[in-house]
């Protein structure tokens, strides 16, 4: 089996609206890695299903990432996007990363932590399991390098912990130690309501995140009331270390404009936050409203989304099967 040496997978889960954190520290960044790499990006559906979805929506939404990584600018005629329950492959070798994972590496995950809170006895086993699923997405390709947020760091340490041991316990270098490739000025987007906490699906408040569905009306208020502090911008980026909600808008700003947090803190030191958030409203409705527009055309297209999911799963099965068929052998299971 020939080994590839510069392959990405990473996946979105389609458990409700995109927001601005999804963007600029996933989807963002695939866009600029697809020149460089050969990309499987999977709309995870199987992990969305490890908390209640509206039978209802979940196509919907499944359709509407897969039309988010297009419009944002992945192209794909040149990279795999698939739905990661439509290669039965993903949920095979999970259940054998299932079998090689340990319990206390999984009761050390912070997110399964925090999603479980005080219910930890009435979520699903499929929530506690997330992570061994999240390592098959990944080694299942073979994939060597994983662009993430920063909150999915503690997953693929996981994911190298699975792949070491397996290679060890059945002495073979099957599978390669993904790298995470976490990068650019917003690997973790914080609320705009509280900037101690990351912007989230989850967050009961509308006015913590900016969707990618979000109308120029909606970020613009949104951005309005985000929460700041009453200094102006301070002289240097180290002083941003103490003041969250700066430090996050700010990063966005940099973010979206391709520039480093110097550029910017040169820019607007000494200046109100009022002043500064009329030009983050302006970059951000320039950036975000063309791909809002192309998603919620391509979205409605059944035809064109269904075809680029078709041809992504057809592709990802002929790269997948063999290397299941791999690990079958050498655990011992009968071809
Ligand atoms: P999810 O929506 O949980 O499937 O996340 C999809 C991608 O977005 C993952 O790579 C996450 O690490 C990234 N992501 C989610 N929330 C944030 C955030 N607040 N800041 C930066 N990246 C994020
Ligand atoms: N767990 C990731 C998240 O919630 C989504 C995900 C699933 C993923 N499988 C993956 C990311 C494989 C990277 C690679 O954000």
């Amino acid at each position: 089996m020939q080994k590839p040496t510069k392959r990405i997978l990473s996946g979105v889960q389609p458990s409700g609206d995109l927001h601005l954190g999804n963007y600029l520290g996933a989807i963002k960044n695939f866009v600029s890695l697809q020149k460089e790499y050969e990309c499987f990006f999977c709309v995870v559906d199987l992990h969305a299903i490890t908390v209640w979805q509206d039978p209802k929506v979940l196509a919907d939404k499944t359709r509407e990432v897969t039309a988010a990584f297009i419009a944002s600018g992945i192209d794909p005629k040149k990279n795999n996007i698939f739905v990661q329950s439509q290669v039965p492959q993903h949920a095979q070798l999970a259940w054998i990363f299932n079998c090689v994972a340990r319990m206390g590496w999984l009761n050390r995950m912070t997110q399964f932590k925090d999603k479980a809170g005080k219910n930890s006895e009435n979520v699903s086993v499929g929530l506690f399991s997330y992570p061994t699923l999240m390592a098959a997405d990944i080694l299942i390709y073979l994939a060597t390098h994983v662009p993430v947020g920063d909150d999915q760091k503690q997953h693929l340490e996981l994911t190298r912990d699975i792949a070491q041991k397996f290679n060890n316990d059945f002495k073979t270098d099957l599978f390669p130690i993904p790298e995470p490739l976490i990068f650019g000025q917003a690997t973790r987007v914080m609320s705009l309501r509280d900037g101690s906490k990351k912007m989230s699906k989850s967050d009961p408040s509308d006015y913590s995140r900016i969707m990618l569905t979000d109308t120029a009306d909606d970020i613009t208020l949104k951005i309005k009331k985000a929460k700041t502090d009453p200094l102006p911008l301070p002289e240097y980026v180290k002083d941003l270390n103490s003041r969250p909600e700066a430090q996050n808008l700010v990063s966005i700003y940099a973010s979206l404009q391709n520039n480093s947090l110097e550029d910017i803190i040169n820019k607007y030191k000494g200046k109100e936050f009022s002043l500064f958030k009329k030009d983050l409203i302006d970059l951000a409705v320039s950036k975000l409203e063309p791909i809002t527009l192309e998603m919620n055309k391509l979205k409605s297209d059944f035809a064109f989304i269904d075809t680029v999911l078709k041809e992504g799963k057809d592709k990802a099965i002929t790269v997948a099967e063999p290397v299941l068929a791999k690990t079958k052998e050498i655990i011992g299971f009968l071809g």
